[in-house]
């Protein structure tokens, strides 16, 4: 796994938007770059820079097929805090990517087995996802992988816990009870599938998740920490998010990072 530790969160997300363009712009083969997405405020400034790479003729997304990590369920895309909204508003609305290459959950289904079943056929259809972004959880999960999901489930219905509905409650009122109860999520055999995943971690309140993710046990209990048996992770995070981890593996990434552009 790689640890790319940079001072601060502008940094961070220059750095993941340059490391996403350059595979984009680095995909040769006919069939179109396959790029999973995350929601939540860490990408939020991952966007804004590939929207001005975008612009600025840096990269296409034409050839981009994009999979959402997971969506509410219960929330009509209508909705301000529906994943379906946030990615069109901080995104999709501002590039140029054929509204047919983007696929998002549908949390208003009256089939959601079958639509996440669906939703791994399709990703199987595109041979894969080529590069999965990610955020993660102060409690370490991934997508809406939530602690003691398993860590080879596939894309499914999700319970949330109180700990995330109240975390994500700033967005509904400050009001945990408006936080939908549950959601549709890819799973992490679904992400660990992914030829590669980059997890963005950013802040002081992730600080234990990523001592857990990169110095901890794999383990269910943090579900991100699956990425320690991907032969091809990375996170991106920010020098606040390091405040848990051992100054020797602090020493450790830098050292091993400092020749390295991307
Ligand atoms: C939600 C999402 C996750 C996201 C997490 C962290 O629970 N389902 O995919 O990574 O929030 O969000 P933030 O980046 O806002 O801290």
């Amino acid at each position: 796994m790689r640890v790319v530790i940079q001072e601060n969160y502008d940094k961070m997300c220059k750095w993941a938007a340059d490391y996403i363009a350059d595979r984009i712009n680095s995909h040769k083969e006919d069939r179109p770059f396959v790029l999973g997405l995350p929601t939540g405020s860490s990408p939020i400034g991952v966007y804004k820079e590939l929207i001005k790479k975008n612009k600025a003729g840096e990269v296409s997304f034409q050839n981009v097929v994009t999979f959402n990590m997971d969506e509410y369920l219960g929330l009509p895309r209508e909705h301000d805090q529906s994943y379906w909204y946030f990615m069109h508003d901080e995104f999709f609305d501002h590039i140029e990517i054929p509204a047919e290459n983007i696929n998002i959950l549908n949390g208003m289904t009256d089939d959601p087995e079958g639509e996440c079943a669906r939703y791994e056929e399709k990703i199987a259809s595109y041979g894969g996802i080529d590069l999965f972004m990610g955020g993660i959880g102060v409690d370490g999960h991934l997508a809406f992988n939530e602690p003691f999901t398993s860590l080879t489930s596939r894309t499914g219905v999700r319970d949330l816990t109180t700990d995330t509905r109240i975390v994500n409650s700033r967005f509904f009122g400050n009001d945990p009870e408006k936080v939908p109860s549950q959601a549709l999520s890819v799973g992490i055999g679904t992400v660990t599938d992914s030829k590669e995943v980059l997890v963005l971690i950013n802040g002081h309140n992730k600080a234990r998740a990523l001592a857990a993710v990169v110095e901890g046990n794999v383990s269910h209990k943090w579900t991100c920490s699956a990425l320690q048996m991907h032969n091809n992770a990375i996170i991106a995070c920010d020098e606040a998010a390091c405040g848990e981890i051992t100054v020797d593996t602090y020493k450790y990434f830098l050292d091993i990072e400092k020749n390295e552009r991307l």
